[in-house]
């Protein structure tokens, strides 16, 4: 990596870790109105309001606090019994927190962060709300530290967008992945006329809108690892020409190591 990705990985995991401390200490989530972090631009479209009521009655008032999503990628990703989740970029724990309750017993769900403050909170909302079949790694997304073939679902929740190697990234994903196994992730995602200074003007790289993928670039992007069946579907407007999108793939069965 440059050391430009490298200077722009360590203020991402310093917001992130400045937003982590910010709900430990009861100040409640991103600060936003502030640059902290992702929503923080226009904090509508982000955050716990994308969870369902009965979604929220589930989790520790932290946890829900924590949310700094742009989507719900538990119910995208349409979970059973048993399987094995991944989320990247687990943040506050919130999906891992309802993942490991859709999975059961005989399921494991395991969250990846890079940010030490925000695993802290993750492992403490998960213990408050009595999961046992949780797992928090520290690690970045483009570097997974889990071994190929291990996970039936990766969910992700509004950070491929954070990510200084997006193609590292999905390279990870379809490794990762099972034969057969599925993505549902929820990010960012530009409309394909908007280029990438367009994307800057719209909101910072730390608050999930210049770093943000267009719609072609994300199917591309999965397409070149070996994914099938993509799809990005736009949800909801978060800025001009952006949106909250679910991305939908799965690896062939027969699937092509890179
Ligand atoms: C916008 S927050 C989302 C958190 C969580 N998914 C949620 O919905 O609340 C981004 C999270 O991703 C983590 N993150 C960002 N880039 C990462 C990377 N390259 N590798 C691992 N974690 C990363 C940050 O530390 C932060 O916890």
């Amino acid at each position: 990596m440059s050391i430009a990705s490298d200077a722009l990985r360590e203020e991402v995991r310093e917001r992130y870790a400045r937003s982590a401390l910010a709900v430990t200490e009861g100040a409640g989530g991103c600060g936003c109105g502030s640059d902290l972090c992702c929503g923080a631009d226009d904090p509508a479209g982000f955050g716990e309001a994308l969870y369902t009521a009965e979604q929220r009655g589930e989790l520790p008032e932290a946890a829900a606090l924590a949310s700094l999503g742009c989507g719900n990628p538990t119910t995208v990703a349409e979970l059973r019994e048993g399987e094995v989740v991944l989320d990247l970029g687990s943040g506050g724990g919130i999906d891992v927190i309802l993942s490991a309750k859709r999975v059961g017993p005989t399921g494991l769900a395991f969250g990846l962060d890079m940010t030490e403050e925000m695993l802290a909170l993750a492992r403490a909302n998960a213990a408050a709300a009595g999961i046992a079949n949780a797992i928090f790694l520290k690690g970045v997304i483009e570097a997974v530290p889990l071994p190929a073939h291990s996970v039936d679902v990766v969910i992700s929740n509004c950070v491929v967008n954070l990510s200084v190697d997006k193609p590292a990234a999905l390279a990870e994903i379809a490794r990762v992945l099972k034969p057969g196994g599925r993505i549902g992730i929820s990010d960012v995602v530009a409309e394909d006329h908007l280029r990438p200074e367009q994307r800057a003007e719209r909101g910072s790289y730390v608050g999930c809108i210049a770093g943000a993928l267009s719609r072609s670039e994300y199917e591309e992007g999965l397409a070149a690892v070996g994914l099938e069946d993509v799809s990005v579907d736009f949800t909801h407007r978060v800025a001009d020409g952006m949106h909250g999108a679910i991305v939908k793939a799965r690896k062939p069965i027969n699937h092509l190591e890179a």
